[in-house]
């Protein structure tokens, strides 16, 4: 079981996978209804823990890539 969270640019994370559960503090679960599903990022959804798009009419930026592999630990290919 893979479960992927793709973290969008200026956006929510985006995640992917199955059997997948989102709770609260005191370990209560939010209805996952479909996959993908959308985690807010920028705190202005109405939604929370889930994207509503508010993060569009904020302008939220948060660009931030995964750093790249060191170079040592690239695999060159001919
Ligand atoms: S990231 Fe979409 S509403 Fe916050």
């Amino acid at each position: 079981m893979t479960v992927t969270i793709k973290v969008r640019q200026n956006g929510p994370y985006l995640v992917d996978g199955e059997d997948i559960k989102v709770v609260d503090w005191n370990g209560h679960e939010y209805p996952i209804t479909k996959t993908p599903f959308a985690l807010c990022r920028c705190g202005h959804s109405n939604k929370r823990p889930f994207c509503d798009g508010s993060h569009r009419a904020c302008a939220f930026e948060a660009s931030e890539a995964a750093p790249l592999p060191a170079e040592s630990t690239l695999r060159v290919t001919e």
